[in-house]
């Protein structure tokens, strides 16, 4: 081959190469494995239930049909349809939250280190954003039908910023994205953060740390 052809051809190559993808959960080796939640064997995700025990209710959950109780400080109600309470979705990587804020309400910043989520505003006016591994703040302004994806692992929030409530869902990559909620990680950690740990990681004296500890201690 004349040099030219062959760069052209390891250039194509690269090109037309299907892209190594992996999504966030593994792919399963079966049509469906329903979880069995409380089974004594630990592995990666749920052993199935006997396909003999399965009919279609293992596939339909109401568990985000409800409100969620705002009742609360951050005027903030999260409902989880992930594999823990919806085991149909065992081995498919997927799962979905409902987000409800009542006004003024706010999802503190929080991260989910095993799925990419899609939101979709469903009522309300809600600011989300998140923030890259080089701190830069992407967020936006989304109303009735709009979307907004949060990769994999980043820490994100979205606010009530309307005058009624507002109503999310939040689609997972994952059976069981997992949340690492930033505030009650650092302060509220059984057993605690020493304080000298937290006031030089915030510049700030310890009396400032035990305050905010005081708030996040269960
Ligand atoms: C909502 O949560 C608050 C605070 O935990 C509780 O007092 C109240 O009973 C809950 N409301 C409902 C309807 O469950």
């Amino acid at each position: 081959m004349a040099p030219i052809v062959s760069i052209l051809f390891f250039l194509a190559s690269f090109l037309l190469a299907p892209l190594p993808l992996q999504s966030a959960d593994s792919d399963p080796l079966q049509d469906f494995c329903v979880g069995l939640i409380n089974a004594f064997e630990s592995v990666n995700g749920f052993p199935c239930k006997p396909v003999s025990a399965v009919t279609a209710n293992d596939f339909s959950s109401d568990v985000i049909a409800h409100e969620g109780n705002t009742s609360n400080p951050f005027r903030l109600g999260v409902t989880r349809a992930n594999v823990l309470a919806f085991p149909g979705l065992n081995t498919l990587g997927i799962s979905m939250n409902r987000i409800d804020l009542a006004p003024g309400g706010l999802n503190p910043p929080h991260s989910h280190p095993r799925a990419t989520q899609l939101d979709i505003v469903i009522e309300g006016t809600v600011m989300i954003g998140f923030v890259t591994t080089g701190n830069v703040l992407y967020s936006k302004v989304l109303r009735k039908g709009d979307l907004f994806v949060i990769p994999r692992a980043l820490v994100h929030f979205e606010k009530n910023i309307g005058k009624g409530k507002a109503l999310i869902f939040a689609a997972f990559n994952g059976q069981l994205p997992g949340t690492v909620s930033i505030a009650p990680t650092l302060f509220g950690a059984t057993p605690p953060i020493p304080d000298t740990i937290l006031s030089t990681a915030f510049q700030v004296e310890t009396g400032v740390v035990d305050e905010i500890k005081s708030k996040f201690s269960s």
